[in-house]
């Protein structure tokens, strides 16, 4: 070969290798012209969203430069990631990515993506190793072979979905693996726990949520030694916490939380030095805690809702890293280490409804970012920490039904960030600090039965909503302006001088109950404006004058009225005829005249003993005497009539029955003895109830009685059961035919059995009181998620699908009882602290069935009648009324002033709450909701649509057609 010939073959060679290279160039370029093809065809496939704006080849002609995309570095174009979380993007995941060759991350998390896993595009993706679709709308079973993903693929996330069915097998094939997140869908089958344990570089696994068939903990599990996430609550799973799980020890977060454990906790759960959240809560753990404590990063700890017994392990005030101890509900009993109130970070403690007993750590709070303090239902002694909010972070205590003594502790009277107290059911005595009644950031203050002395400022901060002093000795008077007031509850103190002669600024008040105290003066003519008054109670006092017509008489949402016991004299004004009233109790007062005649019903026939009353209508089972005048004539008229239609004989019949009746109920009064009815197979006694009824048990006390949570059969070993009992108060002795008909209506209650109305298990009467046993409702009520949810570590706030739900729910049960029954029920008392489900009857009551006049004269007659005005809920979920709107004291007063603003096009972000406002794929929804809160709340009753109606029209609201589904009901 000459040498021509060989640097002919070098140059051949040369131009060759330059034909490969730029060939490789354009082909380069053809990906890459091709990937920008592909994003393109991808943003018209999800509708060409303004999101998407700068995909724009003429605005921006290097693709790699456009929103949410990477390319592979090096320049050259090609496409290897796609992220765009939160962009607000609708419709599938575009079939165009399949061509997108080098693909290695796509995340599309947080949107609002729908379909079945897009198994074809991704399987095409052969370099994928990061895929994130969580938080969408996907629905369907995951695909047999989702093993076609790439044999790279390290990261998947499917989380808060829809997907259903099994977890395929075929998952474990992903050999590379290291986060699999499949939590919050709703599959139903099998998981692959044995395949997912062969998956040896896992970090991440997480399975909660899920409505898998009740099986033990996978111990197979044991093998994933590079566990450091493992969440696995909420998804039926029985039996004990493996023992074999020790070989877990990278493990920083690990849950099992809510679902149906036994046995005890084991020791490594404590050991593992790594663990830093350990969530087991909401199980039927037994046992006490381990007592060798060396996991030192522990920050979170919740083993609340269990069996767990024993008293708190030193040890754990050597957690140095704690934050949150979350002990409640549970059976702890002995005193809590003094070293807990020395650990430097704790923040919040839970440790309410055990039997902790003796006295809080004394340092608890001079140490740490202290902010929550919950244990109430225990039996502590002694004095409150003074240093709870040293560090001005405190914003909750919640001390209730202990034994605490001594005074307010002096610091607190400073502690300005507070927004809950509650003390009620102690002994504290002493003066309780004027100042707390200036703190802007509190709602609530519960501190009746107690021995706090003191007075109350004349004007109380406008935040509060609520007070609760009832059996204390305050003394002073009537604060004269509270503007979010909505309940003040204030019996048997020594409060006196005169209710405030402008009451104008109480005028959110719903319930306003004073009786036993020293108040004298008149009523004032302005408490007409109290238009939200529900229950107004008096007596007991030494108010006297007249009540001034055009003032009680025009409280049109009043339902409860009692005056007795005063130095009320003059007419009773006609206008509180227009009232109506489920009680009234004007009795011993000074009061003349005729009862106004729409009064004199047999409903209110005892409502005006003790006055210098007459009466008019013969027959409503008073023994006022008969006002001189027209009233006798007309009686003597109905006499002579009967005379004449029935003859002697049967007028002689008639006094026999009434002297057997008269007989009967003598007789009855004697009867002293609890009677219990029952309306499902019971496993206590009403011994066992009666047993219960003591103030450290009491929960609720208000206007018509106390709710008392008993638990039934703590002295026997384990089991037992939480009631709640509503104790009614009957003032004076009931007669037997009002037993009858209370008995009657019981049975119908007793006999409703629905998912959204709260069980009544029975019902146990005497002469003096009642008490309804019912269900009690381990999640609180609704109320609480609304408005008391402010705190650290509290659920998470309701988003709007999760309102929607409770709203058709509630719709659901009162459209049950308004037109399912075989008689209709009015609830009378809805509101949101008796939701989820529709509890407490306190109020409920039959109303007869159109058309029987009989029992309309009973029944509706006994009770009264009251307007379903208080569908205030639908509002109320709407806009969370009590959390002040904006941070003005609009909030409470929405009723009366967005009523106009609605009409003229809705100024709607300042109506809605804060947490679901942002929410702008509900707004029409929320918009729909409230407007239909404002109809249902219209003036005139027969505007107002049926329940039947509300029902469809909020469940029209639920997006999707399979209501049952989406309208989870929890
Ligand atoms: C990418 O876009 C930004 C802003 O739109 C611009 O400043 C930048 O020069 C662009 N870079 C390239 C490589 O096109
Ligand atoms: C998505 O919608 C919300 C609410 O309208 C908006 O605040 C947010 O900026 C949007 N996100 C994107 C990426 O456009
Ligand atoms: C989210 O998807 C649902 C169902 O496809 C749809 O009705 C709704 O309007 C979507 N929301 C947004 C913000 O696009």
């Amino acid at each position: 070969m000459s040498r021509s010939d060989t640097s002919c073959l070098s140059l051949l060679l040369v131009v060759l290798f330059l034909l490969l290279v730029t060939g490789g160039c354009r082909s380069q370029r053809a990906a890459a012209a091709g990937d920008r093809e592909a994003l393109l065809a991808a943003k018209r496939e999800w509708g060409t969203p303004p999101q998407l704006a700068s995909w724009d080849p003429a605005a921006a002609p290097d693709h790699c430069n456009w929103t949410g995309v990477t390319c592979a570095t090096g320049g050259g174009g090609v496409v290897t990631g796609i992220t765009l979380p939160r962009f607000n993007l609708t419709g599938t995941v575009p079939a165009a990515v399949r061509a997108l060759k080098s693909l290695a991350r796509l995340d599309l998390s947080y949107n609002n993506l729908t379909g079945a896993f897009p198994a074809a595009a991704l399987h095409a993706c052969a370099g994928l190793r990061f895929l994130d679709l969580s938080n969408n709308q996907f629905s369907g079973p995951l695909p047999r072979d989702i093993d076609g993903l790439s044999p790279a693929m390290e990261h998947l996330n499917l989380s808060v979905n829809g997907f259903d069915g099994e977890v395929p097998p075929a998952v474990a094939r992903l050999t590379a693996l290291k986060s699999l997140l499949l939590d919050t869908n709703r599959f139903t089958g099998a998981y692959p726990a044995a395949e997912i344990s062969n998956l040896a570089g896992l970090e991440i696994l997480t399975l909660a949520d899920n409505a898998f068939p009740p099986a033990p903990v996978p111990v197979e599990f044991a093998k994933l030694t590079n566990l450091t996430y493992l969440l696995m609550d909420n998804m039926n799973l029985i039996g004990d916490i493996p023992e074999a799980f020790s070989s877990l020890t990278e493990l920083t977060v690990f849950s099992l939380a809510s679902n149906k454990l036994t046995g005890s906790i084991p020791a490594w759960v404590l050991q593992h030095t790594n663990l830093q959240k350990i969530y087991l809560f909401t199980n039927n753990l037994s046992g006490e805690l381990p007592r060798n404590v060396t996991a030192m990063r522990l920050v979170e700890f919740d083993v609340s809702t269990n069996q767990l017994t024993g008293d708190i392990p030193e040890a754990f005030g050597d957690l140095k890293n704690l934050t949150f101890l979350s002990l409640y509900k549970n059976k702890f009993t002995g005193a809590i280490p003094a070293t807990i109130g020395l650990l430097p970070r704790l923040r919040d403690i839970r440790i309410q409804d055990n039997q902790f007993s003796g006295e809080l750590p004394p340092e608890l709070g001079k140490h740490s970012p202290f902010a929550n303090l919950d244990v109430g239902n225990n039996n502590l002694s002694g004095r409150l920490p003074e240093w709870l909010c040293a560090s001005g972070t405190l914003y909750n205590i919640d001390a209730f039904n202990n034994n605490f003594s001594g005074e307010f502790p002096a610091k607190l009277s400073d502690c300005v960030t507070i927004n809950n107290l509650m003390f009620y059911n102690n002994r504290f005595s002493c003066d309780f600090p004027a100042k707390v009644w200036s703190f802007p950031e509190l709602t609530t203050v519960m501190i009746q039965n107690n021995s706090f002395t003191g007075t109350l400022p004349s004007e109380i901060s406008s935040k509060i909503s609520r007070i609760e002093m009832g059996n204390d000795i305050f003394s002073g008077s009537v604060p004269t302006s509270a503007t979010g007031l909505l309940t003040f509850l204030a019996e048997n103190n020594r409060l006196a001088g005169e209710l405030p002669p402008d009451m104008s600024k109480l005028s959110n008040l719903t319930d306003f109950s004073v009786p036993g105290n020293r108040i004298t003066g008149s009523i004032p003519t302005s408490i007409k404006l109290l238009q939200k008054l529900n229950s107004l109670n008096l007596s007991g006092n030494k108010i006297s004058g007249t009540i001034p017509p055009g003032s009680i008489g025009l409280l049109r949402a009043l339902t409860i009225l009692d005056l007795s016991g005063n130095e009320l004299a003059g007419d009773i004004p006609p206008d509180m005829g227009q009232l109506h009233l489920s009680s009234l109790n004007m009795s011993l007062n000074q009061f003349t005249g005729e009862v106004p005649p729409l009064l004199q019903i047999p409903a209110y026939s005892r409502s005006f003993l003790g006055n210098h009353l007459c009466a008019s209508a013969a027959d409503w089972g008073t023994n006022l005497p008969t006002c001189p005048g027209g009233a006798r004539d007309e009686l003597s008229r109905v006499l002579i009539i009967l005379f004449s239609l029935l003859g002697g004989a049967v007028l002689i019949g008639c006094v026999g029955v009434a002297w057997l009746l008269f007989r009967r109920r003598k007789e009855s009064h004697e009867v002293t003895d609890w009677k219990m009815t029952s309306f499902t197979p019971l496993d206590f006694t009403e011994s066992d109830v009666l047993r219960g009824i003591r103030e450290e048990n009491v929960i609720v006390s208000g206007g018509s009685g106390k709710v008392y949570r008993i638990h039934l059969g703590r002295d026997e070993e384990g089991g037992g059961r939480m009631v709640a009992v509503k104790r009614i108060w009957n003032s004076r002795k009931v007669d037997e035919k009002l037993d009858k008909e209370f008995e009657s209506e019981m049975k119908v209650l007793g006999s409703i059995r629905r998912n959204n109305i709260v069980k009544l298990l029975c019902c146990i009467s005497s002469q003096d009181a009642k008490l309804l046993v019912y269900e009690y409702m381990e999640n609180g009520s609704l109320d609480r998620w609304l408005h008391h949810r402010d705190r650290e570590g509290a659920p998470a706030p309701l988003d709007w699908p999760t309102r929607l739900a409770i709203a058709v729910d509630a719709a659901r049960g009162l459209s049950y009882m308004h037109h399912g029954c075989a008689q209709p029920v009015v609830h009378r008392d809805v509101k949101s602290s008796n939701m989820p489900k529709v509890a407490d009857f306190g109020l409920a009551r039959m109303l007869a069935k159109a058309g029987e006049p009989e029992s309309v004269s009973a029944i509706g007659g006994t009770f009264g009648y009251m307007p379903p005005a208080h569908m205030l809920i639908w509002r109320r979920i709407v806009c969370r009324i009590r959390v002040q709107v904006k941070g003005e004291r609009e909030g409470g007063r929405l009723q009366l002033r967005r009523r106009p603003a609605y009409q003229e096009g809705p100024p709607f972000d300042d109506v809605a709450d804060v947490e679901i406002r942002d929410d702008t794929a509900c707004l029409q929804d929320v918009l729909s909701v409230f407007t239909l809160g404002v109809i249902c709340t219209g003036e005139e009753p027969q505007a107002r649509p049926s329940m039947k109606d509300v029902l469809q029209q909020l469940i029209r609201c639920c997006r999707v057609p399979a209501e049952a589904e989406t309208c989870r009901v929890e």
